[in-house]
Formats: structure tokens, C-alpha cells, sequence
């Protein structure tokens, strides 16, 4: 029987997933009120949520997770009993122009908020969570054979899976020192509505309406493992109702693609759809310089998730790129107010003058 939380407060939840997990959550738990706490950096905006706003079991308060004083204040108020930690620094290429924002937010900002929940929730630890949101880059690259499992070692090539890494090794630590009642997930490669286009998949459908080069990085050879975001928002809510405290699980879709193949298959299907007579997509796809350390493979085997809770993903990658690419050509206003001048400016830094 799951614990019934009064409160529960999501971090992160004006971002890509997060947004898909606090509606998620708003749906799921009419009796729970969710705290919605962003900083509204660059990847966070508030048009992610909008249906949500005016809903009775739903607030939005924006504030970092590295200002203690600020959450302090909210856990006075509020008094959530579980945390779902999604707020972070998310993008690889960004990481390696400037890492120390990845390593304030995700490392000290995933202190600050265990510190407060500790002080909180004192020696009354039962019925509580602390529900950490992690990637599969915290085990480092492939070869061409092998999956991640719960027990692969970590071994973090940039600085972003360096930082989630740490974050992830200190969520045991206070799990281990002081009784931090946690779970942690760690997901493979999301794709989906409001993904913010730094990212491959996004990034490639805005260039496709602009008939702008695809860049592909290297030979595009480098694989990926990918899952439609409502079922990685799905995966979180089994953990969150019937995971294992102080368990890790793996979230994937068995669903591996070279870099090259996807762009292909993204072309093909925007080809098909065909929405302002555009075709022959295939010809804007261009090789670019490598992202420095670049890892070669990502690829979860979910078997633990699978079999322990019975989750499994419902959405096919060609369903799924489909609806992606019919969001980002029905959202174009969306699209326009996120690539904005500083928008502009990191696409030229990234690919126009390297
Ligand atoms: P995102 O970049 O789209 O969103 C991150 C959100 O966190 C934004 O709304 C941002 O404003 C907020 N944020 C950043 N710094 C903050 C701070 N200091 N205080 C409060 N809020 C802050 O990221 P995403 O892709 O939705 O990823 C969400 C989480 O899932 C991250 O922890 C990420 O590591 C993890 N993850 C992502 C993927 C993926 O494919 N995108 C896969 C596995 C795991
Ligand atoms: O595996 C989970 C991770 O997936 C998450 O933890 C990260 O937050 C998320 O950003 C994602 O990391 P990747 O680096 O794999 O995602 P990205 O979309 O940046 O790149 C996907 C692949 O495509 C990767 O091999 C790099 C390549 N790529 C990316 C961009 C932006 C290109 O070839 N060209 C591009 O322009």
C-alpha cells in the first residue's frame, strides 16, 4: 500500500520532464498538493505548465535549490513529505564550455535540499521520500556490446555526468549516514513535447521547419538509448508509489539508435508528414566537428523495473517521433519564445563558429 503524502514537493518542474511529471502527479494525486520548484533558468519556463495553473492541488514557487534560507522557509510552510528531485543542469555540450554551474546546482544544490529535508524531518523518518532523478551517463560509455545495470560501477566522462555522478553518490552517503529514506532512478535518453531545442532531437525538427543543416556530431556513430518522456514520466510514478527505499532503478526502452539512423528516421517521418510541401530532408543532414570525450554508447537493460514493478514503455519510437515532431509544428509560438537572443547566441558559439 502506497504512503499517502499531503504535500509533495518536485524540483525541476518547469523543465523538459519535470513538467511531464508534476501533471503527471497533479492528475494522479487530487488529494496531494504538489510544489513546483524551478528556478526558471534558460531550460525552465513556465508555458511548460500553463494547464496546470489555477488546478486547487497545485503551486508553482520559484526558487534555486542552492538557496537553503528560501527552502528552509517553504519546508516551514508547506512540510513536504516527499521530494522528487529533478532541477538540474542538463545539457552535455553546455557542460563543457562551463561547468561551474553544473557543479553548484547539481552537487550543491542537491545538498542544500537533503540538509533541509534532514532538519525537517528530524528522527521521524518513516513515511518519508527523497526521490532522486538521475541519467545513465553517471556509468560512463560502452562498447559495442553490454547494458547498464543497477550494479554497472560509475565511471563519469564530462563534466555534467561528473556532476550528477557525485550527486548520486552523495544521496547513499546521507542515505547511509544519516537514514535519508531514498530511491534513485536513472534514466536513458528522453525525447518528446517541450524538450528544449539545444538538445538532438528538438534541435533537429526546429532546423527541419528552417531547412537548416542537421548537424550531426562526428560520424554519428555513437548510439543512444531512447524513451518517449511520458513513459519516463510513468516510471517515476510507479518508483515513487512502490519502489524499494534506498533502491536504484534503471529506466530504459530497449530502444538503441546510431546518431545517423535517428536523424534519418526523424527526416523520413517529417517527409511524411509533409507539412509545408518540404522533402528531401535527408539532404540537409551535416557532419560536424565531435563533442569533446564523446561517449560512444548508452544502453539500459531495464529487467529490475520490468520485472519488480512492472513498468514497461507503451509509446514506439516511430509513434512517439511522430507526435514529437506534430508538437513542435502545433507549438511553433512555444518554439519561438525559447529560441530567444541568448538562444541565438549559444547556437552560433556551438555550431557556427567552431
Ligand atoms: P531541463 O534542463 O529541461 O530542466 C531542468 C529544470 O531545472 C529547468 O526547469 C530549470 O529551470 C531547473 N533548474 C536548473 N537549475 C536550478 C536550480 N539551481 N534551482 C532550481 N531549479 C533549477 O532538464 P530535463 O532534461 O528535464 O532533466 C530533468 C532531470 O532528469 C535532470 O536531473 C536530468 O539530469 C535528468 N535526466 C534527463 C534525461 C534527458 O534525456 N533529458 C535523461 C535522464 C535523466
Ligand atoms: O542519457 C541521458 C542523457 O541524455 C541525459 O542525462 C542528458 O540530460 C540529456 O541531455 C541526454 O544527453 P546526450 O548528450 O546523449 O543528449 P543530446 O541530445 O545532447 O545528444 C544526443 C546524441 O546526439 C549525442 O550522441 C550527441 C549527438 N548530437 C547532439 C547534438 C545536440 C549531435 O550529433 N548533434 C547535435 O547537434
Amino acid at each position: 500500500m502506497p504512503t499517502h503524502h499531503s504535500n509533495i514537493l518536485i524540483t525541476g518542474g518547469a523543465g523538459f520532464i519535470g513538467s511531464h511529471v508534476v501533471r503527471l502527479f497533479v492528475h494522479n494525486f487530487p488529494e496531494s498538493q504538489i510544489i513546483n520548484l524551478d528556478k526558471l533558468t534558460y531550460a525552465g519556463n513556465l508555458a511548460n505548465v500553463a494547464d496546470l495553473e489555477g488546478k486547487p492541488n497545485y503551486l508553482f514557487v520559484q526558487a534555486d535549490i542552492c538557496d537553503a534560507q528560501t527552502l528552509d522557509a517553504l519546508f516551514e510552510r508547506w512540510k513536504p513529505t516527499a521530494v522528487v528531485h529533478l532541477a538540474a543542469e542538463s545539457h552535455v555540450d553546455r557542460s563543457i564550455h562551463e561547468p561551474n554551474v553544473f557543479l553548484q546546482t547539481n552537487i550543491i544544490g542537491t545538498t542544500q535540499l537533503m540538509n533541509v529535508c534532514l532538519k525537517h524531518w528530524g528522527e521521524n523518518l518513516s513515511n518519508k521520500l527523497f526521490y532522486h532523478i538521475s541519467t545513465d551517463e553517471v556509468y560512463g560509455s560502452l562498447g559495442p556490446e553490454g547494458y547498464f545495470r543497477e550494479e554497472t560501477p560509475y565511471a563519469p566522462q564530462s563534466p555534467y555526468s561528473a556532476s550528477k555522478a557525485a550527486a548520486d553518490h552523495l544521496v547513499r552517503a546521507f542515505g547511509n549516514t544519516y537514514g535519508l529514506p531514498f530511491i534513485i532512478s536513472n534514466c536513458s535518453n528522453n525525447y518528446g513535447p517541450y524538450q528544449f531545442p539545444e538538445k538532438l532531437i528538438p534541435l533537429c525538427i526546429n532546423n527541419l521547419v528552417h531547412r537548416r543543416p542537421l548537424p550531426v556530431y562526428g560520424k554519428g556513430e555513437n548510439i543512444r538509448d531512447w524513451l518517449y518522456v511520458e513513459d519516463h514520466a510513468e516510471a517515476i510514478l510507479t518508483i515513487f508509489q512502490h519502489g524499494r527505499l534506498g533502491h536504484t532503478y534503471l529506466i530504459g526502452g530497449r530502444n538503441e539508435w546510431r546518431n545517423i539512423d535517428l536523424v534519418r528516421r526523424l527526416c523520413q517521418i517529417y517527409d511524411t508528414i509533409n507539412p509545408f510541401g518540404h522533402r528531401d530532408s535527408e539532404k540537409l543532414i551535416t557532419f560536424v566537428k565531435d563533442r569533446p570525450g564523446h561517449d560512444l554508447r548508452y544502453a539500459i537493460d531495464p529487467t529490475k523495473i520490468e520485472q519488480e514493478l512492472g513498468w514497461k514503455p507503451r509509446t514506439t519510437m516511430d509513434d512517439g517521433l511522430r507526435r514529437t515532431i506534430q508538437w513542435y509544428l502545433d507549438n511553433q509560438k512555444w518554439l519561438q519564445g525559447v529560441v530567444s537572443c541568448a538562444y541565438r547566441d549559444y547556437y552560433r558559439q556551438m555550431y557556427e563558429e567552431r
